[in-house]
C-alpha cells in the first residue's frame, strides 16, 4: 500500500498530492512545490495553522488534478504525531472521494532536528493507519480504503528511504489487525473461535504455536484461568506464540488479557458499563499482533507470547464470589469480586511462562481497571514495574509511538489491601480507592523476581469517536508501542 516515489511532477500524471505546509517555514527545495505553497499561503483562507486545509486545481507546474495543503502550523511546533496526523487526516479525506492515487509531498529538509527518515516514517504510519477501515458488517459499503499511497521524495534519497515502507506496513498492518479483532463482536469471537482465527493467522508467520485446552489447563491446574472461564459455553484456551532467533541472548514474554467478553460474571456489570466489553481482549490482541509483526521484521531478541483466552459469563457454573480457588503457582485466592477477572487469568499465565521460559523481561498488556482510566484518562495507558530500566524503556517507546504510558506507583505497604480471612490473598483491594494499584499489586505477585511492567490499557484500548488515524472501536493501542519496545531491548 505505501510505496517511496521519485518523479518529475511537472511531467507525471497524477490525481490528489498531499503537501505539508508551515506556517512560518518553507520546508520544500522544489521549484513546483515551492511555488505551490506560495500561492496557497496567498490564499485569504488559508494560513497553514494547525488543521487548516485547502484544495487547489489545475495548478501549472505540477501535473496534479489537484492539491491539498495540509497547514501544520509553526515550524517549533511539528513532531512526529503531527505528522501522524496530519498524513491520517489527508488519507481519510481522499477515502470519501475516491480518487484513483493520493501522493504525499515529502519535506526536503530537517524538521525541528528530525530526520527525513523520521518525517517520512511518521507520515507513513499516520497515511497506513488512518485508510484502516472496520465495515465487515455493513450491507452496503460506504467508503474504500486507497490501494496504494505514494511517498514523493528527491531522487538522491529515494533508494535510502525506500525500505521504511515495509517496516512500517509490518508494525501498522498489526495496529490494524488488533483493531479488527477488538472490533468484532462477541459472538464472532468466542474463546474457540478466536483462537482458531489467532492460530490460522501466527501459522502463516511461520511462528512456533502451542494451544494449551481446558484439559491440560485442567491438568496444568491453572485454578484461576478456568474459575474465569467456568461460566461460558466456550471453553478457555491458553496460547502460547513463539518468535525464536538463532544466537539471540536475551527472551521477552508478553503476556495479553484476552476477555473475549466481560459480563463482569455473577458481580455483574450494570448499566453501560457492560455494551464495549467486546473489547476487553484488546491486551492479548495487541500482543498477537505484536508477534505477528515480529515474524515479518524479525528483531533479535527471542519473543514468548502468552495469551489467556476466555469469556467471562454468568451461569449455573459461573464462580461465584467468595469461592476460593488455587492458581497455577500453588496460591490460593478468595474471589472478592468475578469482575476482577483479568487478573485472574494473567497470574496464571505469567508464572507459567515465568517457570517454564524463564524469561528475562516480562510484559503484561491489559484493559485491566476502571480505575486506571479515572486516574490517567482515556488516552494514556499505567506502567507498573519493579524494574526502573524495563520502566524507563517502555515510557521511551510510549514517547517515540505516543502511545503514551505514565508510571505509576507499586507501594509494598498497599499489598496489605489484597489480605483475605481465609486464603492466602483476595482479587480485590478492601477499598475502592487506588484500584489500578491494587490489581497491579496483585499481579506483582506472580512475577518471581523477573524484571516485570504491567501496561493498563483500559483507556486507550477503546475509543467511541473517531480521531485523526483511527475510526471510532478498537485503537490497536499497544502494538507499535511493543514494537518499539522489542526494537530497544533487542539493539
Ligand atoms: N475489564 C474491566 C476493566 C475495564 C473497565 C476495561 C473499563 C475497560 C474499560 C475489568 O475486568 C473490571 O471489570 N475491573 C473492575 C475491577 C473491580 C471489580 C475491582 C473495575 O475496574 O471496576
Ligand atoms: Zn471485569
Ligand atoms: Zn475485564
Amino acid at each position: 500500500m505505501l510505496s517511496v516515489k521519485s518523479v518529475d511532477l511537472k511531467k507525471t500524471k497524477i490525481d490528489t498530492l498531499a503537501v505539508p505546509v508551515c506556517e512560518d517555514k518553507n520546508i520544500f527545495k522544489n521549484a513546483g512545490l515551492k511555488s505551490a505553497v506560495k500561492k496557497a499561503l496567498s490564499l485569504k483562507e488559508f494560513n497553514a495553522e494547525k488543521d487548516e486545509t485547502v484544495s487547489l486545481y489545475d495548478f501549472s507546474e505540477i501535473k496534479a488534478r489537484r492539491m491539498i495543503f495540509m497547514g501544520l502550523g509553526k515550524y517549533e511546533t511539528i513532531d512526529l504525531e503531527s505528522l501522524r496526523k496530519m498524513a491520517g487526516k489527508s488519507v481519510k479525506s481522499c477515502i470519501r472521494q475516491e480518487p484513483a492515487s493520493l501522493w504525499f509531498a515529502v519535506p526536503e529538509v530537517r524538521i525541528n532536528g528530525l530526520e527525513t527518515s523520521e518525517v517520512l516514517k511518521a507520515m507513513q504510519e499516520g497515511a497506513f493507519l488512518g485508510n484502516h477501515l472496520f465495515d465487515k458488517y455493513k450491507g452496503r459499503k460506504e467508503k474504500k480504503a486507497l490501494k496504494k499511497i505514494n511517498f514523493q521524495v528527491t531522487a538522491s534519497v529515494a533508494a535510502k528511504l525506500r525500505p521504511i515502507s515495509k517496516k512500517v506496513a509490518a508494525v501498522c498492518g498489526g495496529t490494524t489487525l488488533a483493531r479488527d479483532w477488538i472490533n468484532i463482536p462477541a459472538n464472532d469471537k468466542t474463546p474457540e473461535k478466536w483462537t482458531r482465527s489467532i492460530v490460522s493467522r501466527a501459522r502463516k508467520q511461520g511462528l512456533k504455536i502451542r494451544v494449551l485446552n481446558e484439559a491440560r489447563l485442567k491438568q496444568k491446574k491453572m485454578g484461576a484461568l478456568l474459575a474465569v472461564a467456568a461460566g461460558s459455553q466456550s471453553k478457555p484456551n491458553l496460547v502460547i506464540l513463539e518468535h525464536r532467533v538463532p544466537g539471540a541472548q536475551k527472551t521477552l514474554a508478553l503476556v495479553g488479557k484476552g476477555v473475549t467478553f466481560d459480563s463482569g460474571g455473577l458481580n455483574i456489570k450494570t448499566g453501560n458499563s457492560m455494551v464495549t466489553m467486546k473489547s476487553d481482549m484488546s491486551g492479548a490482541a495487541a500482543v498477537v499482533a505484536t508477534l505477528i509483526s515480529a515474524a515479518k521484521t524479525r528483531p533479535k531478541i527471542n519473543l514468548i507470547g502468552a495469551i489467556p483466552i476466555v469469556e467471562n459469563m454468568v451461569s449455573g457454573k459461573a464462580t461465584r464470589p467468595g469461592d476460593i480457588i488455587r492458581s497455577y503457582n500453588g496460591k490460593t485466592i478468595e474471589i472478592g469480586n468475578t469482575d476482577a477477572e483479568g487478573r485472574l487469568i494473567l497470574i496464571d499465565a505469567m508464572s507459567y511462562v515465568v517457570k517454564t521460559y524463564k524469561p528475562q523481561y516480562l510484559v503484561d498488556v491489559a484493559t485491566l481497571t476502571g480505575a486506571c482510566v479515572v486516574a490517567l484518562g482515556e488516552k494514556m495507558a499505567g506502567v507498573f514495574s519493579n524494574d526502573e530500566n524495563l520502566s524507563a524503556a517502555v515510557i521511551a517507546a510510549g514517547e517515540k509511538t505516543y502511545e503514551r504510558c505514565w508510571r505509576m506507583p507499586l507501594p509494598d505497604d498497599y499489598k496489605e489491601l489484597l489480605k483475605s480471612d481465609f486464603a492466602d490473598m483476595r482479587n480485590i483491594g478492601s477499598t475502592r480507592w487506588g484500584g489500578a494499584i491494587a490489581a497491579a499489586l496483585f499481579l506483582s505477585e506472580f512475577t518471581a523476581d523477573t524484571p516485570w511492567a504491567h501496561i493498563d490499557i483500559a483507556g486507550p484500548a477503546y475509543s467511541t469517536k473517531p480521531n485523526a488515524y483511527c475510526g471510532a472501536g478498537g485503537t490497536g493501542f499497544g502494538v507499535r508501542l511493543l514494537s518499539e519496545l522489542i526494537n530497544q531491548l533487542g539493539s
